[in-house]
């Protein structure tokens, strides 16, 4: 078997039994959203928008670190929950304008902000979140 050929069999395999938790790929629970709601209007929607549209950002503003969309119009999907957790308790790359808020919220918030987030997705979404986004990618057609 050609290595090509061993890679395209094994990647696409590995993606999708790649262990992520049980919550990532299920949709949000009602009460989690409820909660993640309130804290996203008072933490996070200044930067991400109305219901996680993203910052609109001028055209000539190309340097300027926008807050991206959390809906499904741009790449949030791709990341499972615990990764979205992750990147709001811990903020994003050094340098970035995206803070982490560990010290303001504890880890059962940063899920309620995930199950928020997750409720602006679509079912196509949900169901292809974190490592099986590739693959979905790639057989949409
Ligand atoms: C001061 C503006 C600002 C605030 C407030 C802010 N963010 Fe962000 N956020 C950003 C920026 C900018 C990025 C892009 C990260 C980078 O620089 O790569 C980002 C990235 C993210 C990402 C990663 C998105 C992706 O697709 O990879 C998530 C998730 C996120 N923010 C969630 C939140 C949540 C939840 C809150 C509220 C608790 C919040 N952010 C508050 C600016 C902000």
């Amino acid at each position: 078997m050609r290595i090509g050929t061993l890679l395209a069999t094994l990647i696409p395999f590995l993606m999708v039994a790649w262990p992520v938790s049980a919550e990532t790929n299920k949709p949000p629970e009602p009460a989690a959203v409820a909660r993640g709601t309130k804290l996203y209007e008072k933490y996070c929607l200044a930067c991400h928008g109305e219901k996680g549209a993203g910052e609109a950002v001028a055209p000539w503003a190309k340097s300027y670190n926008a807050a991206p969309a959390l809906d499904n119009s741009m790449h949030t999907w791709h990341h499972t929950d615990e990764g979205l957790a992750k990147t709001i308790l811990k903020g994003a790359r050094a340098g970035s304008r995206m803070p982490a808020w560990e010290n303001t919220l504890t880890t059962e918030q940063a899920r309620d902000l995930v199950a928020y987030i997750k409720s602006l997705w679509g079912a196509w979404e949900l169901s292809c979140q974190g490592p099986r986004h590739m693959m979905c990618l790639r057989n949409r057609k």
